[in-house]
């Protein structure tokens, strides 16, 4: 069995639950969304953005190992010396990544990502105050008049959960193709094509990339693709997708400013064994991506989107040059409780595409129309 697909509730029940027992109150705890466990005695969990130490534990590093030995056999893979990586989903879907010694010092490390089972809404967004109205508003605007959107953020920022917000923006008459590493997405729309790459098997046989996934995709008459996460070198695939007209499409990828992710690219494009000179490929990756958002865990583990940007145009000195469309501002820290206080607001700053927004029927926020106007209110 791919070690992507859960393992079924009747196999687990009978033979992994047991493992689990010492974190089981942690697992059924719907507002945990994290499980990390450092050692048999060191257990830590988010619940609410937040991380606490629990004093659950697991009485010796052999039951940890029982576990994940277990969970490996499942998956149809061995965790040994040379593999000490696994990946594994749990029945409800909720992902566990296991790293061995001698790649983690001590002991087993284990965490468990909680799947959302309920899909975040636009509005649960805006409530958390990760997202405003009006930013999901443009945001929809852009997607609808094509505008290739990438999602930054850094590890565990929400960017997956906003891409899923993102994607019920659609249009509904569309085909969209989801390409994945890990399942997670569920596209809250009608025609919805789903991808999966997949590793190789204990013989190095079978393995589809996402650089695969992407070659075959163009086939498969896409009006939009949304590529879960760019991590390598099918960067420069999916910039190619882009350029040759899959307007609209979404990705996510690993950076903390909206600058770092269009460099990110470059440095993941250049991974890849199309070699093309980097002057060129700036040319293309602006060409590629059109809106940046940017989603970060703010420290009091809130996460929000903290910007917007649009890739405007390589600078004289052949760098990029984004344009901030929206951008958070800090207003301190809430005294007692430490929650970050500020706002997303629009810059003034007009997209290259705003005559575009506005013919699609879509109103610019406020600031953008009355910077439109000259600055007269
Ligand atoms: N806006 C939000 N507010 C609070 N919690 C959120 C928000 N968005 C996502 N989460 C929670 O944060 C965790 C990580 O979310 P998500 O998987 O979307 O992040 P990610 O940036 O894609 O992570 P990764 O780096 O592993 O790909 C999940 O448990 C999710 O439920
Ligand atoms: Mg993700």
């Amino acid at each position: 069995m791919s070690s992507l697909e859960p393992i079924p509730e009747k196999v687990f029940a009978e033979t992994l639950a047991g493992f689990l027992a010492p974190v089981q109150r942690l697992l059924d705890d719907v507002t945990v969304s994290e499980i990390l466990i450092n050692s048999p005695s060191e257990i830590y969990y988010e619940q609410r953005g937040r991380l606490y130490r629990s004093d659950a534990r697991f009485e010796s590093e052999e039951d940890l190992l029982s576990l994940c030995q277990n969970l490996a056999q499942y998956v149809g893979k061995t965790l040994s010396y040379e593999k000490p990586f696994l990946e594994a989903r749990l029945p409800d879907g909720s992902r566990v990544a296991v790293v061995a010694p001698p790649a983690a010092r001590g002991s087993l490390k284990v965490s468990i990502r909680r799947f959302a089972r309920e899909r975040l809404r636009p509005e649960q967004l805006i409530s958390w105050g990760s997202a405003t109205q009006e930013v999901l508003d443009f945001l929809k605007a852009c997607l609808h008049c094509k505008r290739n959107t990438v999602v930054a953020g850094g590890t565990g920022s929400g960017k997956t959960t906003l891409l899923n917000v993102l994607s019920s923006f659609f249009p509904d008459d569309e085909r969209i193709i989801v390409m994945e590493d890990v399942s997670e997405l569920q596209v809250q729309k009608d025609h919805v094509v789903y991808l999966e790459t997949r590793p190789p098997d204990h013989r190095g046989r079978g393995e589809v990339t996402m650089r695969d996934l992407l070659r075959a995709v163009l086939r498969l008459r896409p009006d939009r693709i949304i590529v879960g996460e760019i991590r390598g070198g099918e960067a420069m695939d999916l910039v190619q997708a882009l350029t040759t007209g899959h307007g609209g499409s979404m990705t996510t990828l690993h950076a903390n400013h909206a600058i770092d992710a269009m460099h990110r690219l470059e440095t993941m494009c250049l991974m890849s064994d199309i070699n093309l000179p980097v002057g060129p490929l700036r040319s293309q990756i602006i060409s590629a991506i059109d809106v940046i958002v940017q989603q970060n865990r703010l420290r009091d583990g809130s996460r929000r989107i903290v910007g917007v940007y649009e890739s405007e145009r390589i600078g004289e000195r052949g760098e990029y040059v984004l344009r901030p469309l929206f951008q958070f501002q800090y207003e301190g820290l809430e005294a007692g409780t430490g929650r970050v206080l500020g706002k997303l607001v629009p810059t003034g700053n007009l997209p290259s595409f705003a005559d575009d927004i506005e013919a699609r029927g879509f109103q610019l926020p406020a600031a953008m129309r009355t910077a439109r106007r000259g600055g007269r209110p």
